[in-house]
């Protein structure tokens, strides 16, 4: 007896010694796409299924068109190559944003020109149009600007701008001229593009947040209002009444905008309520106008401060927590289940060049933060935030980086480049290696949503057909339908990007998929989305659709 259970055992042994091993368990990985992106991707959003519009800074990049180098180009995600568009004005530090008519906006940039590139005019009022390209190449398909007749009110150097309720763009401050570090030439105003008056709003909020108040990080809530944080302030601003009312300040001192990168995210919003919770990670812990403090080794804040924006929320304030290391610019963006990935950035220093006594090179930040961590909002405070399973990129993505969630699920890394042109001699060079940080579901089948209709009501229910893999049409699947605007990244931000939780169920044969969609462009601003489904944590490629009419803004359907 005693002897057989010695054979039994060592026969298991031997077994598992021999036997095949079992297929490694899907992971999340980093992927090399291409080595050159040809321009520094430092602005990137998604036009189409298939392409992204990158911008960098009128300068020296390797990508040529006409015989000087580009600044703008597409980014094709099916095959990873780039082909250069043609742009006039300077894009450098700009933003942008799909309207409710399918039409990329970018807005505002810098006003100098760069020698040895003549093409160039001012950028700090431009306007640049890129209509919807059906071509899944791009081809034929450009940019439009008439800066004499097609420009801003003020001239804007790092405003952010968002899709609002009614479908246009709302244009948030910036500089008028370099602004080496701090705001020094402001413009503290909103205005609107299509512009709905004559002239700008003024803001008390922009006047308050100086002098680290570029790039405001500001979402359009569902009740239409619009929430803004900038330096350590924030807001509800009301653009239909033109107030502004005042919240809590981001608590323990830290600031969260340029050029104290933090980030900052509308949380996923769920019905019946779409209540909107906003999370702001990053950034220092530090008084702006002490210049001992300013130093690449500066250590970067890990917190990360979250608010319901009911009045009872907003009379709790900002609940604190704490990333697993301290991070300056870095990136929040969603994923199609909810959780929300925190990547890139820099442990220590600050945004911008050259700026401190110790730069690196011309990087005002060191230390850059390699291992991605997932935010899952609904776990209990203090459990939220983990870096279990996730890789390690050897690429550091400092000031100038972007990231997108795409189409096909997965999140483009592009940028870098805290220089003041190319530069690939310092320690943190001119980067323009494309990589994709893919989930664990790029390995496994996936659902599939077979075909949409172009245009989606509001308030409607809408039945597609889908297909399922067999082992994900068990009873009891935990099932989630996304509709997402992807975001335009620039300066660790995501002007636009949402996600908004539809109510759905997969019929009983589990071959369509019906859904509801959100209730009015207030709680999700009219335009472009994908839908992705999710089942188990195993996500879709998403479904290009048209949310509402796709009238030009400003329209309510
Ligand atoms: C580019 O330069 C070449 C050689 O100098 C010239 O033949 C060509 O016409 C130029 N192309 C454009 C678009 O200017
Ligand atoms: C990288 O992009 C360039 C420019 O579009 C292209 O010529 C090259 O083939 C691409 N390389 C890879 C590995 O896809
Ligand atoms: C926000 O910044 C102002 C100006 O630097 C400072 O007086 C205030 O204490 C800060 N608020 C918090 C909560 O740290
Ligand atoms: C790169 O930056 C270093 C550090 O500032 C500088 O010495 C060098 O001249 C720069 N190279 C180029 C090509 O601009
Ligand atoms: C990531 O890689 C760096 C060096 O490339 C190493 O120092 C670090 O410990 C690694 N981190 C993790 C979490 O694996
Ligand atoms: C949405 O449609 C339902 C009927 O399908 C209606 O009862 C409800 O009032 C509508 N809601 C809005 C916000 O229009
Ligand atoms: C969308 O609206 C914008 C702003 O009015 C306009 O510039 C653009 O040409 C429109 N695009 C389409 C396709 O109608």
């Amino acid at each position: 007896m005693k002897r057989s259970l010695f054979s039994l055992v060592s026969l298991l042994i031997a077994y598992a010694l021999t036997a095949p091993s079992a297929p490694a368990a899907p992971k999340w990985e980093f992927n090399l796409k291409n080595e050159t992106s040809g321009i520094v991707a430092l602005e990137a959003i998604v036009v189409s299924p298939t392409l992204v519009v990158f911008f960098d800074r009128a300068s020296d990049d390797p990508l040529q068109i006409n015989n000087h180098s580009a600044w703008g180009a597409l980014w094709n995600l099916e095959t990873s190559t780039v082909r250069p568009l043609d742009v006039l004005t300077n894009s450098f530090c700009a933003s942008g944003a799909l309207l409710s008519n399918g039409t990329m906006a970018s807005v505002g940039g810098d006003p100098r020109g760069f020698v040895g590139n003549p093409a160039i005019q001012p950028g700090n009022q431009a306007i640049r149009i890129f209509e919807p390209c059906a071509s899944p190449t791009g081809d034929g398909c450009t940019l439009f600007e008439d800066p004499a007749t097609l420009h801003l009110l003020a001239k804007r150097w790092y405003p952010s701008s968002i899709r609002i309720f009614d479908g246009s763009l709302l244009i948030i401050g910036g500089t008028h001229v370099n602004a080496d570090f701090y705001n020094i030439d402001p413009e503290n105003s909103f205005e609107f593009f299509p512009p709905k008056e004559s002239i700008v709003r003024p803001s008390a909020f922009l006047e308050r947040s100086l002098p680290a108040n570029l790039f405001p990080r500001a979402f359009a809530l569902p009740d239409g209002k619009v929430f803004m944080v900038a330096n350590n302030q924030s807001i509800i601003y009301d653009i239909e009444a033109n107030t502004e009312t005042i919240l809590p300040d981001i608590p323990n001192n830290v600031r969260v905008t340029n050029p104290i990168d933090g980030s900052a995210i509308l949380l996923p919003l769920s019905p019946p309520d779409y209540t909107p919770e906003v999370l702001v990670c990053g950034g220092t812990a530090t008084d702006p106008l002490d210049p001992s403090l300013l130093s690449s080794q500066t250590p970067a804040t890990s917190q990360c401060s979250r608010i319901t924006l009911t009045s009872e929320g907003i009379a709790k304030g900002w609940e604190v927590e704490h990333m697993l290391e301290g991070r300056t610019m870095p990136e929040l963006v969603h994923i199609p289940n909810g959780q929300i990935l925190i990547t890139n950035g820099a442990g220590t220093g600050f945004a911008a060049l050259n700026q401190v006594p110790d730069a690196i090179g011309n990087s005002n930040a060191d230390h850059p933060v390699f291992v991605p961590s997932i935010y899952t909002p609904d776990l209990p405070l203090g459990q939220r935030i983990t870096n279990a399973g996730m890789p390690n990129s050897t690429i550091p993505r400092l000031y100038h980086s972007s990231v997108t969630l795409t189409p096909q699920g997965n999140f483009l890394i592009a940028g870098s480049n805290p220089n003041g042109n190319t530069n690939l001699t310092v320690p943190f060079p001119s980067t323009f290696k494309v990589q994709t940080l893919d989930p664990p579901f790029m390995q496994l089948n996936r659902p599939k949503i077979l075909s949409t209709p172009k245009n989606l009501k509001f308030n409607s229910s809408v039945t597609v057909p889908i297909d399922l893999p067999q082992e994900l049409t068990r009873p009891g699947a935990k099932v989630q339908v996304a509709l997402m605007d992807l975001g335009f990244s620039s300066h660790a931000f995501h002007s636009s990007a949402r996600l908004v939780f539809m109510d759905a169920k997969i019929s009983a044969d589990k071959k369509s998929l019906t859904f509801i969609t959100p209730p009015n462009g207030r709680v999700y601003p009219p335009g472009p989305a994908n839908i992705f489904l999710t089942i188990n944590d195993v996500t879709s490629e998403g479904a290009w659709v048209m949310m509402g009419s796709g009238n030009s803004p400003p329209t309510l359907e």
